[in-house]
């Protein structure tokens, strides 16, 4: 937009007028550019979590939460999940474009080329005690791979995204299935080179020694659809987490583990695990769902209905109604019957029509119906957050990148202070 085309918001302040620039995006979404506000007036805006402050100018991903909609590079995710892979899906968000057969073929290749954990790191899995949580493990495992690929820096980065990306996207499915393979006792499956990227995860998950592995069609399918839904939702806390800690020239390892550990909060992506809690705490007490309703009601009581609400969609989530539609379709075709499942719709039903959830426009998100797919294949309540953090690799890379080829500044928020004021040390 050029200078004279501009539009400008205007504040009042201290007897000036200060003129603010209106910014638009490519979907109309607009902002008021502030960055000249503390040089010009000496103040500061204040908006603890950031719910009207945006961070940066984005390309990868666009959401409008009062619609429901959302678009990977301007793909929307229904399509993506009825039509893609995740592996296409990813090469999308990493490269702006789907592939076609011959990137497809280049890009699959290097997945398989970069499978394998680097051998030492394979006894790194035995420091760990029994019972840690598998997502301490990846975060831990991530930041470890700095160590062995030191060469990774922000320079050769840029030159060579590719194979950084695809090594990430690859090695961290092995670490995923060496660790769940570390918790339960079994010796390590390796990955294989004739199997795609689902059905090779789930084949170092499940094989074993003793029963081997067949893989199911629909299983690897509903796998990939749930990568898929999870592979990006922009300015979400862990991927904040991964731009901001990158910001400081921090190299993309260390910076996706950081986003590891943002994504393994209950409030984020650990609340995939807590819904399962939630769901088998209601049956214990009889399948009594309206008592857990009033609790999450309940202003004095921390509850909260897990799997239920989002910063950014006052509709429903549009991954959670693809994710509702496979659930019964996965489970009919494996004629497994989840009295959970049942459970869980009821209390949709409950929350859904309930003034509390209604006025606060609180409906099913990602992770409500996500645990219950997961359950059917097999996969343990401990990995359902690393399973959401396998799918939203691609979005932390592709943001990580896009935020490096911006030269973004460091971030540093400022803080309005409210301690002491000026006292002097005194003597013991
Ligand atoms: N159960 C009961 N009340 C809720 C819930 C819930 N799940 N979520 C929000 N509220 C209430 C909240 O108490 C507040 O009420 P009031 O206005 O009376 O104070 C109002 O709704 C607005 O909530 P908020 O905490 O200001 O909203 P937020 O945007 O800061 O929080 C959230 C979003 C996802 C953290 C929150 O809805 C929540 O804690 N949900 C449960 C955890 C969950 O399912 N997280 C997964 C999110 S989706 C996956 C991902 O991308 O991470």
């Amino acid at each position: 937009m050029s200078e004279s085309e501009t539009k400008y918001a205007e504040l009042h302040l201290d007897g000036k007028v200060i003129r603010l620039p209106i910014l638009e995006g490519t979907e109309q979404e607009k902002g008021i550019d502030i960055s000249a506000l503390r040089k010009e007036t000496g103040y500061i805006t204040v908006d603890p979590g950031f719910f009207n402050t945006g961070a940066c100018y984005s390309k990868v991903t666009f959401i409008d939460g009062e619609k429901g909609i959302l678009r990977y590079r301007g793909i929307p995710v229904e399509e993506l999940a009825e039509k893609a892979t995740f592996v296409q899906t990813a090469y999308l968000l990493l490269h702006d474009r789907l592939p076609n057969e011959k990137q497809l073929k280049a890009f699959s290749s290097l997945l398989n080329l970069n499978s394998m954990l680097h051998e030492d790191m394979r006894h790194f899995f035995d420091g760990f005690p029994r019972g840690a949580h598998p997502m301490h493990i990846l975060s831990t495992m991530i930041n470890a791979l700095c160590t062995f690929y030191p060469n990774v820096d922000m320079l050769s980065l840029k030159e060579d995204i590719n194979l950084s990306a695809t090594r990430l996207i690859s090695t961290v499915r092995t670490v995923a299935a060496f660790a769940y393979k570390k918790s339960i006792g079994e010796p390590i499956v390796y990955p294989r080179y004739d199997l795609p990227y689902c059905a090779n995860f789930l084949n170092m998950m499940f094989d074993s020694p003793v029963k081997p592995y067949e893989v199911n069609k629909d299983v690897v399918r509903a796998l990939d659809l749930l990568l898929i839904l999870h592979a990006d939702h922009e300015q979400n806390c862990s991927t904040t987490t991964v731009r901001t800690v990158g910001s400081a020239q921090v190299d993309l390892y260390a910076s996706i583990s950081a986003g590891v550990s943002a994504l393994s909060g209950p409030l984020h992506g650990g609340a995939n695990q807590a819904v399962i809690d939630m769901l088998r705490k209601i049956m214990r007490s009889e399948g009594n769902i309206q008592k857990f309703v009033e609790r999450a009601k309940d202003k004095n009581n921390p509850f909260r209905l897990m799997g239920f609400g989002h910063r950014i969609y006052k509709t429903f989530d549009p991954r959670a109604t693809i994710i509702k539609k496979t659930c019964h379709d996965l489970l009919e075709k494996l004629k497994i019957n989840d009295p959970l499942l049942d459970l869980a719709m009821e209390l949709e039903d409950i929350a859904t029509h309930d003034d509390y959830f209604i006025e606060r426009n609180l409906y099913p998100n990602v992770d409500f119906y996500s645990g219950i797919i997961y359950r059917a294949i097999g996969i343990p309540e401990n990995m359902f957050t690393v399973m959401f953090a396998l799918g939203r690799l691609p979005g932390w890379i592709a943001h990580w990148q896009e935020m490096i080829s911006q030269n973004t500044k460091i971030s540093r928020p400022r803080q309005i202070y409210t301690g002491k004021t000026l006292r002097h040390y005194e003597k013991i």
